[in-house]
């Protein structure tokens, strides 16, 4: 009997991915993680760079639409569990063109299901989204809520959602779905809210605030996420759906005033612009059941905020590559990689 798990990571050089192996390797001696990441422009192997010789970390640069190396993953590694993190994930790119949306949320999951049919394992975690329910003028979504999505990536979200759903349904795979909040924290790419406003702040560039500024979101920081996934994984029931809320919903005003207070800016940086079309007013999660399970948050908003900002002041070099678009350039450099 092997006395180490195997986890396969799938999208794990993005943000919240590279915080979750972070996290396995931080909480357990004896783990082995497979990252399966396509590097598209939002994987970066630099948020793993600290685990390049630890022989239990194993990277594999490929889609996780191609069957053929989803399937040598699987007869090879022989994972316990799969967390599939792999998605085109920024809403304004989904509006612009949504096929790679389609592809790899959708499709994607497809095949990462039917290798889990053919191969089987002990856990399939299908990372969703608060977002697959659509917007909420007052009150919070419960599990049961029905979906509406809005935009693109929140449809094609939730197509992989249920299709996950049904290979529980169906085949009884052993599938377990969380829809967390906006996440925050290292490592996000600075086009979401919170990293590109922090480092615009940064750079005295203006802070682009659409609309009227009102949107509401509910602020979770990415190591709580991670610790309730591994909660889910450990304790949660097949087929079910959980929600991971963080409990801290604010307007984009607001956060962006929090923003230039933490990072000694004023104001005067905010430049009100042009709406996003389709624009979800409001999400809120309602989190009691996995709260029933014995999950909780750990960290409060404020504490996490400030850290977040102190870790993009301490990591300048990590977002500026990143802003400058050499970042292929960099990555040819220092990881030798075709891309
Ligand atoms: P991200 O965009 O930072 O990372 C996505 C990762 O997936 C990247 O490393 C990318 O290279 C990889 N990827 C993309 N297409 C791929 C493909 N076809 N094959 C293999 N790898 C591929 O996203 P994130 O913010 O870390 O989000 C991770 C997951 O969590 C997504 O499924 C997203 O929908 C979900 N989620 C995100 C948030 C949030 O606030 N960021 C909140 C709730 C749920
Ligand atoms: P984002 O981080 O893109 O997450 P999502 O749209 O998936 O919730 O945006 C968070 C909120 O911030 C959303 O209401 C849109 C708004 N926003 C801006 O006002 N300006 C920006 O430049 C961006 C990226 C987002």
């Amino acid at each position: 009997m092997r006395n180490k798990k195997t986890y396969l990571v799938t999208g794990g050089a993005g943000f919240i991915g590279s915080n979750y192996i972070h996290y396995l390797f931080e909480n357990y001696q004896q783990v082995k993680v497979v990252n399966l990441d396509k590097l598209t422009y939002a994987g970066n192997p630099e948020n793993l760079a600290d685990l390049k010789d630890n022989p239990d970390y194993i990277f594999v640069k490929g889609d996780i639409c191609d069957a053929k190396i989803v399937n040598d993953i699987f007869v090879k590694f022989k994972p316990d569990f799969l967390i599939n993190f792999a998605a085109e994930s920024h809403v304004d790119r989904s509006i612009g063109d949504a096929e790679d949306f389609i592809r790899t949320d959708m499709y994607g999951v497809y095949v990462l299901l039917e290798a889990t049919r053919k191969y089987g394992l002990e856990r399939f975690i299908q990372i969703s989204t608060d977002e697959v329910y659509g917007s909420i003028d007052s009150g919070s979504f419960t599990e049961e809520s029905p979906l509406k999505p809005g935009n693109p990536y929140s449809a094609s979200k939730a197509g992989g959602d249920r299709l996950a759903y049904s290979y529980f349904n169906t085949y009884k795979l052993p599938v377990i779905i969380t829809r967390a909040s906006n996440n925050y924290g290292p490592f996000q790419y600075p086009e979401k809210l919170i990293p590109l406003f922090v480092t615009n702040a940064m750079e005295d560039k203006p802070l682009p605030l659409y609309g009227d500024g009102k949107n509401v979101r509910d602020w979770l920081y990415v190591k709580d996420h991670c610790k309730a996934i591994e909660f889910a994984l450990k304790n949660g029931k097949l087929g079910e759906v959980y929600n991971i809320a963080g409990g801290s919903e604010m307007e984009n005003i607001e956060i962006t005033k929090l923003i230039l207070r933490l990072t000694g800016k004023t104001e005067s940086l905010i430049k009100p612009v042009a709406d996003r079309i389709g624009h979800d007013r409001r999400y809120s999660l309602n989190a009691s059941k996995l709260k029933t399970l014995g999950w909780n948050q750990e960290h409060a908003f404020k504490t996490a905020m400030q850290e977040t900002v102190d870790w993009y002041k301490k990591n300048r070099q990590w977002w500026e590559v990143l802003k400058s678009g050499e970042y292929l350039e960099y990555y040819k450099k220092h990881y030798k990689m075709e891309l």
